[in-house]
C-alpha cells in the first residue's frame, strides 16, 4: 500500500476520492491552506485527516508521497520540499512553469532516490490507452504524423484569482495535456513554431495571456505534428467533436482518441474501422457533478504509480520526461514571443539540462 498525503484540495479533491477507493493507496492526510476547504472536504469523504500547513505532511514519517496540487507556480517548490523530506512525489501538470527551475529537481531526485512521477492524467484515460496499446502492437503500422488539440469552454476558470495573474498560461495550463500526447509518440522534437492571440472572451475576463494558439512540430528525424487550444469560447457538441483529441495517422491505419467522451475510433492495417467506446466505465471516470472533476484517470495513474514503486520500475512521465515537456511549452511559450520557430536543444543547453 502506498501512504499519501495530498496538497492542494481543489482538484485534489479527484485524488482523494482515488486514494480512497483504490485497495492500492493508503491516505494518511490531505492539506489545504483553506480550513473551509478541509472542512468542507472531509465531511465530502468521511475522512477527517486534515492540515492546513504543509510542514505537517512534511514530517510526517508515516507518509511515504506527496501528491501535489497547488496552482502551477508552486510545484516546483513544493516538489523540492517533499524531495529534501524523503518523500516520493507525484505532481499534477504542468509539472513545473521555468525551466530554471529543473535542474535543482532533478539533481534532487538523483540525490534522494525519490521518484518524481508527473500527473499527465490524459494518458491514463480508456481511449488514450488504448490508442497506445493498439500503437503499440502495430495496427497503425508506423507513426507518420500526429495532431492533438485541447479546445475547452473554459471561461468558469475565471473565477480563480490565480487564473487572471501574469503568471497563468493557458500554454502551460492546458497545451500540457497534448503536447504530452505528442511527446509520449514523438520524444525527440526539436523545433517548434506558433502564433497565439489573446481572444475577446479573454481580454473581457481579465486573462493575460493567450487564450488560444496554434503550433507546429519537428522531431530530429523530420516527422511533423500540431498541436492547437483555444479555451474562452464555446465548443462543439461532443457527439461532433472531443474537447481534447490525438489523431495517430500511421503507414497502414489511423487512429484518434478522444479524452473526456469516453470514444476511440481506428481503421486498423487490415482495413477494419472500428469505434470503441466504455460508457460502463462512466462511473469510474466521473464521479462528482457532470464532467467536472475525473478521479477515475487519477486512481489509474496512482495505481501505476504504487505498483512502478513496489516493483522497483520507473513510472513515466518521470522528472527527465516531465521536464522535456515544460522544455517544449517554454519553446512554444518563445516562439509566441518572438515569432520566430525555436529550438528546443538551445532552451536546455541555457538551463545547464
Ligand atoms: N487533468 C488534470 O490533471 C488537472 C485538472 C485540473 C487542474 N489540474 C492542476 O491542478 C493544480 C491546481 O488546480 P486547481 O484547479 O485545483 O486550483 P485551485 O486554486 O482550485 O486549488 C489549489 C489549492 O491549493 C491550495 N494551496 C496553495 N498553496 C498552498 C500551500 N502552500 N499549502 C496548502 N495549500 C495550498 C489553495 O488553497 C487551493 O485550494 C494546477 O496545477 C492545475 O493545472 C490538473
Amino acid at each position: 500500500m502506498l501512504k499519501l498525503g495530498i496538497l492542494g484540495l481543489g482538484e485534489g479533491r479527484s485524488t482523494m476520492s482515488a486514494a480512497l477507493q483504490s485497495t492500492k493507496i493508503e491516505l494518511v492526510k490531505v492539506c489545504d491552506q483553506k480550513l473551509e476547504l478541509c472542512l468542507q472536504r472531509s465531511k465530502e469523504f468521511d475522512f477527517y485527516s486534515y492540515t492546513t500547513q504543509y510542514q505537517d505532511l512534511l514530517d510526517d514519517p508515516t507518509i511515504d508521497a506527496i501528491a501535489i496540487y497547488t496552482p502551477d507556480k508552486f510545484h516546483a517548490e513544493h516538489t523540492k520540499q517533499a524531495l529534501l523530506h524523503g518523500k516520493h512525489v507525484v505532481c499534477t501538470k504542468p509539472f513545473i512553469d521555468d525551466l530554471s527551475k529543473a535542474k535543482e529537481l532533478i539533481e534532487l531526485s538523483d540525490q534522494t532516490g525519490k521518484n518524481v512521477f508527473v500527473g499527465q492524467s490524459s494518458r491514463f484515460f480508456e481511449p488514450m490507452k488504448k490508442q497506445r496499446a493498439d500503437y503499440e502492437a502495430g495496427l497503425i503500422g508506423e507513426l507518420i504524423t500526429i495532431e492533438s488539440y485541447y479546445h475547452a469552454d473554459h471561461r468558469w476558470f475565471l473565477d480563480k484569482g490565480w487564473s487572471l495573474e501574469n503568471a497563468f498560461k493557458w500554454l502551460y495550463g492546458g497545451l500540457s495535456h497534448p503536447v504530452d500526447f505528442i511527446r509520449w509518440y514523438l520524444p525527440n522534437i526539436e523545433e517548434v513554431m506558433g502564433y497565439g492571440m489573446l481572444s475577446s472572451n479573454g481580454k473581457n475576463g481579465g486573462l493575460k495571456n493567450a487564450d488560444t494558439m496554434h503550433f507546429i512540430f519537428r522531431a530530429t528525424d523530420g516527422r511533423i505534428a500540431r498541436v492547437s487550444g483555444a479555451y474562452t469560447g464555446p465548443v462543439q457538441p461532443v457527439t461532433r467533436d472531443s474537447e481534447m483529441s490525438c489523431i495517430l495517422r500511421g503507414t497502414e491505419g489511423c487512429s484518434q482518441g478522444d479524452y473526456m467522451d469516453l470514444r476511440y475510433a481506428i481503421t486498423d492495417k487490415t482495413g477494419e474501422e472500428r469505434i470503441l467506446t466504455w460508457e460502463h466505465k462512466l462511473k469510474h471516470y466521473f464521479r462528482f457533478e457532470g464532467k467536472s472533476h475525473h478521479a477515475g484517470e487519477y486512481q489509474n495513474y496512482l495505481e501505476y504509480f504504487a505498483d512502478c514503486l513496489e516493483s522497483g520500475q520507473t513510472a513515466y512521465p518521470d522528472v527527465k520526461e516531465g521536464i522535456g515537456t515544460v522544455a517544449l511549452l517554454q519553446a512554444m511559450d518563445q516562439s509566441l514571443q518572438t515569432g520566430k520557430p525555436v529550438k528546443v536543444a538551445d532552451l536546455l543547453r541555457e538551463h545547464g539540462l
